[in-house]
């Protein structure tokens, strides 16, 4: 009997956008432990981005780092064109990148402030799969993954701008598979509840405390719970699935 094949994303190339740290960063190491070569984009964090990549290395993977602001569609050609030469073509792009956003009630807040989170993370998305569509056909079962947030589902408050966003993004990734699975494109959203990173690190014990009492589960995610679910979606064996808006939040929102 034959096992399972460790490394099923062997010979294909990630871009995972954020990868210098959090959720980004553990799905770098996901996907190259699964075989992809990975390239670790960042914005200003070009050290840590660098230890993701030196984490890859010292575990026998390959990938480069790749700066550049997810926001901006010349950043995104330019990308596009470093990852094809020093890589190949890129197969699998993982949305990922954390735009921060105003937190704040409706009434607090200004349009300005609620645009930039908008725009951001469909930006982000829309110049993204746009500059990487003729490598991700060129690559062949091409694999785009949004990370949005359990907070497109459900209302909390001071969260009107994220989750909005996060809402829009989660519906834009529904019409991207609509349009590019005839051409062999997959796309799924993976939707994180509250995920014990550095920048969730900072928010009240108590907070924190309610939130894993009311998961099922009784523990808040790791990047890594949602890194491996990612790899999941991504893997050959998930060929027939798209259009998928997975919920990674130990049962929070049961019933809901
Ligand atoms: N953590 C949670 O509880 C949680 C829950 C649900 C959903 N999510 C979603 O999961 C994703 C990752 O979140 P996280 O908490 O892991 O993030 P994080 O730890 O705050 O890391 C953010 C990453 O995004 C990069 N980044 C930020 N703005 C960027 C830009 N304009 N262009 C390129 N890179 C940029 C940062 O790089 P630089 O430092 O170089 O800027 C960094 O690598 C986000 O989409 C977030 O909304 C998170």
């Amino acid at each position: 009997m034959t096992g399972a094949d460790p490394r099923p994303l062997g010979g294909r190339v990630a871009l995972v956008t954020g990868g210098s740290r959090g959720i980004g960063a553990a799905t770098v190491r996901e996907l190259a432990r699964l075989g992809a070569r990975v390239a670790v984009n960042h914005r200003n964090s070009r050290e840590a981005a660098t230890a993701v990549l030196d984490e890859v290395r010292a575990a026998g993977g390959e990938g480069m780092v790749i700066q550049g602001d997810v926001r901006e569609s010349a950043a995104w050609e330019l990308m596009a064109r470093q990852v094809r030469e020093q890589l190949g073509p890129v197969g699998i792009l993982v949305g990922n990148a954390a735009m921060s956003f105003p937190r704040g009630s409706f009434r607090e807040m200004v349009w300005e402030d609620f645009h930039a989170k908008l725009a951001g993370e469909l930006k982000a998305a829309f110049c993204g799969v746009q500059a990487l569509l003729p490598q991700l056909v060129e690559a062949g079962d091409g694999c785009v993954v949004l990370v949005s947030s359990a907070l497109a589902r459900t209302v909390q408050s001071g969260f009107v701008a994220h989750g909005t966003a996060k809402a829009a993004l989660t519906h834009f990734g529904r019409y991207l598979a609509g349009e590019l699975g005839p051409v062999g494109i997959r796309v799924q959203v993976v939707s994180p509840g509250m995920v014990q990173t550095e920048r969730t690190a900072t928010l009240p014990q108590d907070f924190r405390e309610r939130l894993r009492e009311a998961a099922a589960l009784r523990r808040l995610a790791l990047p890594e719970d949602v890194a491996r679910v990612i790899g999941g979606l991504v893997r050959p064996e998930a060929a027939f699935l798209t259009g998928t808006d997975t919920l990674v939040d130990g049962g929070t929102l049961l019933g809901g």
